[in-house]
C-alpha cells in the first residue's frame, strides 16, 4: 500500500446497504459510525434493542439524517438468524455489505439454545449461516463484499475436529482461537466458492490487531483488561476507533483484494497501519476449510455454495 489507509479515505456509500453484525459498541459500533458518515444505509444487528437504541442515539449526535436500522438478532441461536434473514429478505432488494463482526471471547463453557459450545456458535456458526441465508441478496448487488472479523488469535488455533464443542477439557482461550481461526477459513473458503460460482460477491477478511474493548471485560480476560491494558494500553492497544480500519478496509477501499487478509502492520499485529496480514498454515489448509465447510452446514443445516 503506498499510503496510510485512513478512515478519510473511505469512499462515498450513497446508496449502498451494509449489515453488520454486534454494532452496539466496540469495534461494530465504529464500523457502523464509519460507514454512516459515508452515507451508507446501516443495519445495526443486535441481540439487545435498548443497547442498540443507545448506539443509533449516539450516532445521531453527530449525523442526524443518518439511515439506520434496528434489526434484532442473537447470532449464537440459528433460529434468530433465520428470522432476521427471512425479515431482510422480505424487506431489501440487495446487500452491498456484510460484516460479520459479532463475538465473544474466552467464556467459561457455556451451550447455546442448539447445543453447540458459545464461542463457535456465536463467533463462527451463526455467521456461516447467516452469510449463506443473506447470500441471495448479496448475489443481488453489483459487488457486493462479506467481511469475517478474525484475529491474531487464529495464529495460535487448530480446528478440533473430534472434539469441536470442547466436550472434553474445554479451555477458553482455545475455543477463542478455535473460532477465529474458523472465521479466517472461513472467508478464504467463500472467496474460493464465490469465484468458482462466478459471483460479483467476495470475501475480505479483517482483523484489528488489539482494540480496547469490552471484548476484554469477560472472565478469561479479566488478566489483559486488568494487569496489561493499563500499563501498556497506547503501545500495544488502539482505540477502537483505530482498531477497526481493517474491517473498513476490507469492506470499502477498491485495493482490498478478494480472500485478502488485512490488520495493522506493527510489532506483531497487534497495532500499526492497514497492510495485508499473515495468514498461518492452519488456514491455507484446504482440505480442512472444505471439511469445516461441510461441518458447518451440517451443523447449522444451512447449505450454500457446495461442490
Ligand atoms: N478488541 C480486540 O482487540 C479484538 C481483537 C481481535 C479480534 N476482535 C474481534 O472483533 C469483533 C468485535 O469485538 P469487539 O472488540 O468490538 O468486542 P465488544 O466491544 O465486546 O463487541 C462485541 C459485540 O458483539 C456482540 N455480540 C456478542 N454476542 C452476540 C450474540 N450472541 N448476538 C449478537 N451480538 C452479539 C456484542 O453485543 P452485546 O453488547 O449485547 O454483548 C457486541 O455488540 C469480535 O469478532 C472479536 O473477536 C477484537
Amino acid at each position: 500500500m503506498d499510503k496510510p489507509w485512513q478512515m478519510q479515505h473511505m469512499p462515498d456509500q450513497s446508496g449502498r446497504v451494509a449489515i453488520i453484525t454486534g454494532a452496539n459498541i466496540g469495534l461494530g459500533y465504529e464500523a457502523a459510525l464509519a460507514l454512516a458518515r459515508c452515507k451508507a444505509k446501516v443495519i445495526l444487528a443486535c441481540r439487545s434493542v435498548p443497547k442498540a437504541e443507545a448506539a443509533v442515539q449516539r450516532i445521531r449526535l453527530e449525523l442526524p439524517e443518518a439511515d439506520l436500522q434496528i434489526v434484532p438478532l442473537d447470532i449464537s441461536d440459528i433460529d434468530s438468524v433465520r428470522a432476521f434473514a427471512k425479515r431482510l429478505r422480505g424487506s431489501l432488494t440487495r446487500l452491498d455489505l456484510l460484516i460479520n463482526n459479532a463475538g465473544v471471547m474466552a467464556i467459561p463453557r457455556q451451550l447455546t439454545r442448539d447445543g453447540f459450545e458459545m464461542q463457535l456458535a456465536t463467533n463462527h456458526l451463526g455467521h456461516f449461516a447467516l452469510t449463506g441465508l443473506l447470500l441471495p441478496l448479496l448475489q443481488a448487488a453489483p459487488a457486493a463484499r462479506v467481511v469475517p472479523v478474525s484475529s491474531i488469535a487464529a495464529r495460535h488455533a487448530t480446528i478440533t475436529f473430534d472434539n469441536l464443542m470442547g466436550e472434553r477439557g474445554y479451555q477458553a482461550w482455545k475455543a477463542y482461537n478455535q473460532s477465529k481461526l474458523a472465521n479466517l477459513m472461513f472467508g478464504l473458503e467463500l472467496q474460493r466458492r464465490l469465484a468458482r460460482a462466478g459471483s460479483t460477491t467476495t470475501a475480505v477478511i479483517a482483523h484489528p490487531g488489539s482494540a480496547t474493548t469490552n471484548l476484554f471485560a469477560t472472565p478469561g480476560a479479566r488478566l489483559v483488561k486488568q494487569v496489561l491494558i493499563p500499563i501498556v494500553a497506547s503501545r500495544l492497544f488502539h482505540a477502537p476507533d483505530r482498531g477497526v480500519l481493517p474491517i473498513l478496509f476490507a469492506a470499502t477501499a477498491p485495493q482490498a483484494h478478494p480472500g485478502g487478509y488485512y490488520g495493522p502492520d506493527g510489532f506483531q499485529e497487534l497495532k500499526g497501519d492497514v497492510a495485508a496480514a499473515y495468514v498461518p498454515k492452519a488456514a491455507r489448509d484446504k482440505p480442512a476449510a472444505a471439511r469445516l465447510w461441510k461441518v458447518s452446514e451440517s451443523l447449522t443445516g444451512v447449505d450454500y455454495l457446495s461442490g
